[in-house]
């Protein structure tokens, strides 16, 4: 499976994921985390487009099935449950370092083809992860 479409799989899961966290969470930083996790959701929703549209604009189908979601991606689905504030939070960083990981991947490969529109959208991408996983890492500091 190329990565775009294990990408898109991921963006898939984790916007279903981070529902779960949003609306889940417990604890005395509720509304940061509840917000925080809106915030992510609603890029993760954006990029879902983006991701598929780039794809097409490359003649290349991208995927478009929950199954086939589920089968590509690498991201995990969990239960529904009560998360602790630090559970949210782990939950969420370990996931966006794994998608950072895979939109460096994209990244490169892109650009040793010399294709610069995915070189762009990707640098944008690792650029709001590299700025969100500060936030993780500062709010996850005892
Ligand atoms: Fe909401």
């Amino acid at each position: 499976m190329n990565k775009l479409n294990v990408y898109l799989s991921n963006l898939a899961v984790w916007t279903a994921k981070l529902h779960n966290i949003h609306w889940n969470v417990t604890g005395g930083a509720f509304v940061q985390v509840h917000e925080f996790t809106e915030k992510l959701y609603d890029e993760t929703f954006e990029q879902y487009d983006a991701v598929a549209e780039v794809q097409k604009m490359r003649k290349e189908m991208p995927l478009v099935k929950l199954s086939d979601f589920l089968a590509h991606a690498t991201l995990k689905e969990v239960d529904a449950k009560d998360f602790s504030i630090d559970e949210a939070l782990s939950l969420v960083e370990s996931d966006m370092k794994e998608m950072a990981a895979l939109a460096k991947e994209i990244r490169d490969e892109a650009d040793e083809k010399g294709d610069f529109q995915v070189v762009g959208m990707f640098e944008e991408y690792l650029a709001a992860y590299a700025k969100n996983l500060w936030f993780l890492r500062a709010m996850l500091t005892k």
